[in-house]
Order: structure tokens, then C-alpha cells, then sequence
């Protein structure tokens, strides 16, 4: 999961068109920070002010609601929020002088987490708005927009899903060929470094219907390839159309059945809740693309103890055993962390070794972040920074050097490719991979939406280079 910021809309980047804000139309400018359910849900809250009257602007300077789509997971990703209203703030200041309002609201994960303490530290801040919410989203900003400051982080007892209005056709079809889908929401894993329990709340699951027919209508839309998403997807079940319950597994198969749905994936996944029928999917479904993410944060089983991540070094590699058995070609991805509160040289030596045997495709990697509230936090002898910064060095160089080697490992071979959108330079088309690599072809090549064998013939940095097989 790229969890690094997804900083879309820069603002340093549009900041000069301020001279051109003009428009009548009510505007909002949307930033996502985090992971892909923030790029998920931001899209959702698009949706939402659709129906209330708002459009989507690139260019902050001329919108009439700023909204930051927050992220908690580590400090530097909660701070970056600050930073970054400070200079809304000014905007707003600016926009304030020639007789404009600016509405500035904070959602995410540093609003749950964080709630009035935005509105204390920020008082330009307007709103404040968790996850769990986004569907009141038009009536909070109805009460703003008569003068209150509204901080909204109660969990609804209503199901936020079934409240939030559908993106229009037109919308879905210029949001691209792949797509992403929340198919659970929460977290009851606890691991003692993680804030993701508090931000999101306890696990839940939509059910198979909601699912089936939001798949259908990205389907329809001109989708081919649709990621579930969840904090913990594989823990994901409902009451299937049988009346039976289905796991992650069974839903994947019905997935399958959608006419134009050629590619399916999902993220992120917890290695406690990679069941049989799971792994059978990916033995049994083509569609299934060959690439899982599969988190295991160390290879020493003490700290592995100390993280209650309820599992040994030896499960974790007897399971991907299993998986590789299903499915060959699989490739692994996963996430790490260093410096976890008691890690010795040899707990990060014990890391170093998982990694080397377990051969990654892509990995994350991050220094401990003791998080406000979650056990870790308190735990004794934390490691020093300078420790953590050299072992992250060492980490990742192994993990590039993997990364490189799986990348070259292609040339040469024969691969299905999906081409999703123009490329950088005139000329060419971006494609994906089954194991989510850029392949950069000749625009010749194939159509968007089209899925295309081609042949590797080199590589580059995170990318693949490949001409029609
Ligand atoms: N649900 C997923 C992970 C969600 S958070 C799972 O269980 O694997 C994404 C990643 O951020 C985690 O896998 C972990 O590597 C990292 N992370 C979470 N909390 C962190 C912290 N306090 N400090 C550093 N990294 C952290
Ligand atoms: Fe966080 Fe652990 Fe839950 Fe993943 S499984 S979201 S790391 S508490
Ligand atoms: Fe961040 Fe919340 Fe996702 S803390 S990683 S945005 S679930």
C-alpha cells in the first residue's frame, strides 16, 4: 500500500492562479494525504457536494471550501496538516480582503483522532469531520455556512455507505479504467503501534449487495480493474446471495462474474486472515491479479510479540509457502517497521534475514512513529533516532535492490499489460502490470481500458519500458 503522502492538487503548484478566481459556481479543493481508502473516501465526498452544488477545483485559490483528507499513521503525516493550514489560512485571509469567503474543513484521520484540538490550534478551520460521517458532509456545511464551527466525530449508527449519493457516470468514466472499492472499514487488531483502531473504529464489512452493484456500475463506467480496499480486507465477510457466509475469497469470485471486470485486486491484508479460500482464489481465479501485500513489520518473533501482531516470523513464511503453491507467479509486497521500542540489533538483523528469504517485489518501510494513546507509545527503551535512520538505510537498500532484480527479471518476458492513460512524453501510453508496475508503450499500442500482451525489453527506475508482443 503506498502509504507515503498522496499529495494530489499541490497547492504550491496552482497558488499563482489567484488572479483568475472568478467563478460563480460554489467550489471545493479536495488534498488526500495517506492511504488509498483516503483517495477512496475523498472521492466519495467529492460525490456528496456534488449533489449539494459544489464542483471540484485544481486550483485552491479559487475555492469557496478547502478540504484536507487527514492521515494519523505517523507524526510527520499528522504535522504536515498544520504546516499546511497555516498557508490556507493566509488564502483565506486574502480571499477575506476582496469580500470571498473561503470555508477550510479537516476530515480524515487527524480529525477523528484529533477533533476540536484542529479548531484550537487552527482557528481558521471551519469544520472538522471523521470518516465515519462523510454523509452528513451537506448538512454540516449548511450549518457552517450559517456561522457555526462544527466538529463532527460520533460514530453514525446509520450506514454511512447507503447515505452516500452515487459519483454520476460521467464522473466515474473520467476518474479512469481502474477504480478502487471499500469493502471494509475498521480495525479490532490492534497492534500496538497503530492508530488506525481509534481513527477508523472496529471492523466492519459492507454487505455483498452494496459491493456487488457499486462493482457493477464502475463496471458499466468502463472499469477493468477494481481494488477492494480495507484496513484489514481479508478480514472482510458477509451474507452472501446463497444465504451462506462468504469471505474475501467467495466475494472475489462473484466479483469475477462482471462482465468487463477483467482485473481484481485487494489491499491491505493482515497474514492472520489469509484463509484456504483465499488462497484457492488465487490459485483458481485469472482475474486475480498475482501480487499480494502482505504486511509482517518484523522478522523477530520478540518484537513481532511486542507489536501483538499474533504471529511468528516461521507462520509468516510457512504461509506464503502456501500461497506460493496456489499461485507461482506471485509476487510479494509488504510493510515495515524499524526501531519499534526494544528492537536490538539482532531483533533488526532477524528482519534483514526475513527479507532476504522472502525475495519482495515492492515494499514500504518507515521508522517507528510512537503514536499519542496506543500502547507502543508507553513502552520502555525507545530507540534511539539515529539508530532507526541507519537501520532504515540498510532496509531499504535490500528492499531496492529486490525491487530492481524483480523488475529485471522481466526483460525479456511476455506480459499482460492494461493501458490506463497518455503518457509523460508525446507519443506514449502508460500501462500497468499485473504486479502494478508503469509500462511505458507506444501510444500505438492499444486504446485505454485495453489489456495488451506486450514484450519487456527494459527497465527503469519503477517502471517497465515494452513494445506489442
Ligand atoms: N492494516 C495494515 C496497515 C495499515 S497502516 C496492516 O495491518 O498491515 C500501514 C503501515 O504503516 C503499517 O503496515 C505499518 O508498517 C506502518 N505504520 C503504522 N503505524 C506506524 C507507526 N506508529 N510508526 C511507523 N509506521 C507505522
Ligand atoms: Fe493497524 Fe494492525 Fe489494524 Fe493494520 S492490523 S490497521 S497495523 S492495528
Ligand atoms: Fe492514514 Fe487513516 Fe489511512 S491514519 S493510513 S489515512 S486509515
Amino acid at each position: 500500500m503506498d502509504l507515503n503522502t498522496i499529495e494530489r492538487n499541490d497547492p504550491d503548484s496552482v497558488a499563482q492562479n489567484a488572479a483568475v478566481a472568478s467563478a460563480p459556481a460554489k467550489k471545493v479543493f479536495v488534498k488526500t494525504y495517506g492511504c488509498q481508502m483516503n483517495v477512496y473516501d475523498s472521492q466519495r465526498m467529492t460525490d456528496a457536494l456534488a449533489a449539494d452544488g459544489y464542483t471540484a477545483t485544481d486550483a485552491i485559490a479559487e475555492a469557496d471550501l478547502v478540504l484536507l483528507n487527514t492521515c494519523h499513521i505517523r507524526e510527520k503525516a499528522a504535522e504536515k496538516v498544520y504546516s499546511e493550514l497555516g498557508r490556507i489560512r493566509d488564502m483565506k485571509a486574502e480571499r477575506a480582503a476582496v469580500g470571498r469567503k473561503m470555508l477550510i474543513g479537516v476530515a480524515g484521520c487527524v480529525a477523528q483522532a484529533e477533533g476540536a484540538e484542529i479548531i484550537r490550534r487552527s482557528p481558521a478551520v471551519d469544520l472538522v469531520i471523521g470518516p465515519q460521517t462523510y454523509h452528513r458532509l451537506p448538512d454540516v456545511l449548511a450549518r457552517v455556512r450559517g456561522g457555526e464551527k462544527i466538529v463532527e466525530t460520533e460514530y453514525a449508527i446509520e450506514d454511512k455507505f447507503e447515505h452516500l449519493p452515487k459519483p454520476k457516470r460521467a464522473e466515474m468514466i473520467k476518474r479512469g479504467v481502474t477504480a478502487f472499492l471499500t469493502v471494509q472499514e475498521g480495525c479490532d487488531k490492534f497492534c500496538t503501534f497503530c492508530v488506525v483502531p481509534y481513527t477508523r473504529g472496529s471492523e466492519v464489512s459492507r454487505p455483498v449487495a452494496q459491493i456487488v452493484a457499486e462493482a457493477e456500475r464502475l463496471a458499466d463506467a468502463g472499469v477493468r480493474e477494481v481494488t477492494l480496499l480495507g484496513q484489514n480486507v481479508n478480514a472482510w465477510h458477509g451474507k452472501g446471495e446463497d444465504g451462506m457466509e462468504w469471505g474475501l475469497g467467495r466475494l472475489l469470485f462473484r466479483l469475477a462474474e462482471i462482465p468487463g471486470l477483467a482485473r481484481l485486486r485487494y489491499t491491505t491484508s493482515h497474514p492472520r486472515d489469509m484463509d484456504d479460500e483465499l488462497i484457492a482464489a488465487h490459485r483458481d481465479l485469472p482475474a486475480l491479479m498475482p501480487y499480494l501485500h502482505l504486511p509482517v513489520q518484523s522478522g523477530s518473533d520478540r518484537i513481532l510479540k511486542a507489536m501483538n501482531r499474533r504471529h511468528t516470523a516461521k507462520d509468516y513464511l510457512a504461509l506464503l509457502e502456501r500461497i506460493r503453491a496456489a499461485r507461482g507467479d506471485i509476487a510479494l509486497s509488504g510493510d515495515f517497521i524499524v526501531g519499534f521500542p526494544g528492537e536490538t540489533d539482532a531483533d533488526f538483523e532477524a528482519t534483514m534475514d526475513l527479507v532476504g528469504q522472502v525475495n519482495y517485489a515492492s515494499a514500504f518501510s518507515f521508522k517507528y512513529s510512537p503514536r499519542p494513546g496506543t500502547p507502543g507509545a508507553d513502552m520502555p527503551d525507545h530507540v534511539p533516532e539515529a539508530v532507526k535512520d541507519e537501520r532504515l538505510q540498510r532496509l531499504q537498500a535490500l528492499l531496492l535492490k529486490q525491487q530492481q532484480d524483480f523488475g529485471l527479471g522481466l526483460v525479456g518476458s511476455t506480459i499482460d499489460t492494461l493501458i490506463e492513460k497518455p503518457g509523460r512524453q508525446a507519443g506514449q501510453k502508460v500501462g500497468r502490470s499485473p504486479w502494478l508496475q508503469p509500462v511505458i508503450v507506444d501510444e500505438k499500442a492499444g486504446e485505454i481500458g485495453d489489456i495488451i500482451r506486450v514484450r519487456i525489453t527494459k527497465t527503469g527506475y519503477n517502471s517497465l519500458f515494452a513494445e506489442l508482443a
